[in-house]
């Protein structure tokens, strides 16, 4: 390299904002504290990824140096085509890592990642410090990316956690997409307004596999929250913190429901006046989970 070059390389980095804080940095950080803290990601559990705007991360990062070049995570993931996502730039946690220590090392506990050009694995732009690599159940983030946004372009998030009220629900509620949601909307007013396509739901099955990931992402053609049975929740959303709020929710309501799902129920919010809100809020709710005649 000439002298030139030297010069103008030092220059672009002298411009370069501090990475740590980035926008997507320090909300990758804040969320993965709120997880944690509200009890949803015990140890490693849990996976979040943010599709980034290439031109904001050149802000912070010198897109053509590579630290090193990662394989596709996941069981069998020689046969995860993840070609449409080429060039793309993620914000991803990193597998094993723990939410819980997102917020004072993201260095080490997160990666930002660049699907590479022959689709067969990633490389590594920021992160993983020590050698890490992307969340075991990168297959499903990407095909769910996918999926999401074939449906909606300004899909952002993918995210998946274990709320502990969801999953108790999970052992003593009928895992029928329908009635499932039906039990949540009833749960909290505002449920049927947040999230009026419903939730869908996925037997018990291996996670980290492809098979996993062609399942959730199917479900998330018509759903943005899918509860993997007996495991969690996905979530997808534009931005972290409406995919946050759209779990947040879902927890809320199965909350209300394992407290009270004991007790005899003496009131409920009735689905005349569940039809009532979503037309308050204007949303497009799935009106087969209702039982209106
Ligand atoms: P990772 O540590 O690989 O992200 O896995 C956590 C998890 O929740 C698996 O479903
Ligand atoms: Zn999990």
């Amino acid at each position: 390299m000439g002298f030139m070059d030297d010069i103008k390389k030092a220059g672009k980095k002298l411009i370069r904002k501090n990475i740590l804080g980035a926008p997507f940095v320090t909300e990758m950080c804040d969320t993965c504290a709120n997880m944690y803290r509200l009890g949803w990601d015990e140890r490693n559990g849990g996976n979040i990824s943010y599709m980034l705007d290439e031109k904001e991360v050149a802000e912070y990062l010198d897109l053509d140096e590579v630290l090193r070049t990662i394989p596709l995570m996941g069981v069998n993931a020689a046969a995860f085509d993840v070609s449409p996502l080429i060039g793309k730039i993620f914000i991803v946690t990193g597998t094993g890592k723990y939410f819980k220590n997102v917020k004072d090392d993201p260095e080490t506990n997160l990666g930002i990642v660049r699907i590479a050009k022959d689709g067969k694995g990633v490389e590594l732009l920021w992160g993983y410090e020590g050698g890490g690599r992307t969340t075991s159940e990168f297959p499903t983030h990407m095909m769910c990316h996918m999926a999401r946004l074939a449906v909606d372009p300004e899909n952002r998030v993918v995210m998946h956690s274990h709320p502990t009220n969801t999953l108790a629900m999970n052992y003593v509620h009928e895992l029928d997409e329908k009635k499932f949601t039906h039990t949540l909307w009833e749960m909290c007013t505002e449920c049927i307004a947040v999230f009026p396509d419903g939730v869908g739901i996925l037997p018990w099955m291996l996670c980290g596999t492809n098979e996993i990931g062609e399942a959730t992402s199917k479900k998330m053609q018509e759903f943005r929250l899918v509860v993997w049975s007996m495991h969690g929740i996905y979530g997808a959303g534009k931005t972290l913190d409406e995919t946050f709020g759209l779990i947040e929710t879902v927890e809320k309501a199965a909350q209300i429901y394992m407290l009270t799902a004991h007790l005899p129920r003496v009131n409920t919010i009735k689905d005349e006046d569940m039809v009532k809100l979503a037309e308050l809020f204007g949303v497009k709710y799935r009106k087969d989970f209702l039982d209106m005649k």
